[in-house]
């Protein structure tokens, strides 16, 4: 896409006020690609033509944008080839907002993953920072669950998930096991719990019911940090446009 020069230049940052950018173009400070341009307003595609003040390249830093998706069952957070779609398989990047371009559509990645049977609260944005900084095991992100399992949960259940359970994990096909970390359990109902985690093994919350002999029927992520699903008002499939709010005060805060 084409830009005019003074655009471009204010755009990257790296002048005080427009006009300081465009007296350093009067000047002949500037090149677009390699050539000293004295025009402002000349137009072009930054993609192909660098610009560069005083030999130095010059960008624009990219705009990111981070969204909450309330995830309908049935939706995979990995990209999917033609195959897999053909057997059934829905990314979840499909329910990403129409107005959004192709370019940032495929610049999306989720926030960590949900399971395709898992609904709940899934962040997806642009910015690979951003992930790390929500993602990262030293960053203790909270995660809150509602699980509903076939059988009835017990006491003892409760107190075995809050303390922690012994749980399978598998990596390229090497299993081993895995002490969780403690977790605050509340009681919802007789088959139902609310889990908060500060980790994220692969299908942790499955396992630990699993390891005690529970199958999950239900799970819902309902919160990120302090960001509660409910408090969005977003139904299934719905995304909130969050690029605008400092995400990781948010999430940084345990739930
Ligand atoms: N734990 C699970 O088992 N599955 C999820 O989707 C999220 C957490």
């Amino acid at each position: 896409m084409k830009i005019r020069l003074h655009q471009f230049l204010s755009k990257t940052g790296a002048f005080p006020s427009k006009r300081d950018a465009k007296d350093a173009v009067w000047a002949g400070d500037v090149t677009v690609n390699g050539q000293v341009m004295k025009n402002i307003s000349f137009q072009f595609n930054p993609r192909t033509k660098p610009v560069a003040y005083r030999g130095e390249v010059l960008t624009i830093p990219e705009d990111h944008i981070t969204l909450a998706l309330h995830k309908p069952a049935g939706y995979v957070c990995s990209r999917i080839n033609k195959q897999e779609r053909s057997f059934g398989k829905t990314p979840v990047f499909d329910l990403l907002p129409e107005h959004l371009s192709q370019r940032d559509k495929d610049r999306m990645v989720t926030v960590g993953r949900l399971d395709e049977a898992t609904t709940g609260l899934l962040l997806m944005t642009t910015d690979g920072q951003l992930v790390h900084q929500i993602t990262a095991p030293d960053q203790h992100v909270a995660k809150v669950y509602l699980v509903h399992t076939a059988s009835a949960i017990a006491d003892a259940d409760i107190q075995n998930l809050s303390e922690g359970v012994t749980i399978e994990l598998e990596d390229n096909g090497k299993v081993s096991t895995y002490r969780t970390q403690p977790a605050n359990v509340q009681r919802l109902d007789e088959n139902g719990v609310q889990i908060t985690l500060h980790e994220g093994k692969k299908r942790q919350v499955r396992r630990m019911l699993a390891s005690l002999g529970h199958d999950v029927v239900d799970l819902h992520r309902a919160a990120v940090g302090e960001l509660w699903l409910e408090d969005m008002g977003l139904g299934e499939g719905d995304c909130m446009d969050m690029s605008h709010l400092n995400l990781l005060t948010l999430v940084g805060e345990t739930a």
